[in-house]
């Protein structure tokens, strides 16, 4: 049978990653065969590709050729890790996905939806997720947290107008598809987002 592909999005900051990790072991304690992975990355390839795209350094970088990067690393991802493990019946959980690309490049660099979307149909053979958690937090509060995490990468130092398009794009594209698409709000505590997680998924599988 095969697996379950779910996506967790969001803007920089909006706490993804806990979220990620403690769905994992909920369907652990049920049996279930869980990968987790994030973009780009997610394989050898992949994550020499996002050394690329996220070097702070790299201030000539065209917004089509991240664009193209971004989707290389997700062609690979989608071939050697994602494809084979849903196949295998695994759930695999990934931090970021088309989505991103979606927002980041298509609003926010405005490259255009369309365009982002035909790059990426060729990078993941038309793989759409199953369901897909966006936590939704205002810019300026997701900037304010990674501030006090870590060196901030080349997209990270974008204006706040740039984290604010993303924002409107997030939501724009979770109203646009509100079958696979759900939005929980991302000032919540850690354990009241994950009730809301644990809670559609009862609700679907
Ligand atoms: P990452 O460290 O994964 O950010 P976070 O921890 O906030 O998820 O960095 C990935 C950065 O790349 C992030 O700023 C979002 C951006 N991105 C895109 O612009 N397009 C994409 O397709 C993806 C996957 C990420």
């Amino acid at each position: 049978m095969r697996g379950l592909f779910i996506t967790f999005e969001g803007g920089d900051g909006s706490g993804k990653t806990s979220q990620i990790n403690l769905l994992k072991k909920y369907f652990e304690q049920q049996g279930k065969e869980v990968i987790i992975t994030r973009e780009p990355g997610g394989t050898v390839i992949s994550e020499k590709v996002r050394e690329i795209i996220l070097d702070i350094n790299n201030t000539e970088m065209s917004d089509i050729t991240e664009a193209l990067l971004y989707a290389a690393a997700r062609a690979q991802h989608v071939n050697e890790v994602i494809e084979p493990a849903i196949k295998e019946g695994k759930i695999v959980i990934c931090d970021r996905f088309v989505d991103s690309s979606v927002v980041y490049q298509g609003y926010a660099r405005q490259i255009g939806i369309d365009m982002i979307l035909k790059i990426n149909d060729i990078a993941t053979n038309g793989l759409v997720p199953d369901l897909t958690f966006y936590l939704d937090l205002e810019a300026k509060i997701g900037l304010n947290r990674k501030k006090n995490q870590a060196e901030l990468d080349r997209l990270e130092v974008e204006k706040i107008e740039f984290h604010e398009n993303v924002i409107s794009g997030y939501r724009e594209l979770a109203n646009r598809n509100p079958d696979r698409i759900i939005t929980i709000d991302a000032t919540l505590t850690v354990e009241e987002i994950y009730n809301k997680v644990v809670q559609t998924i009862k609700g679907r599988y």
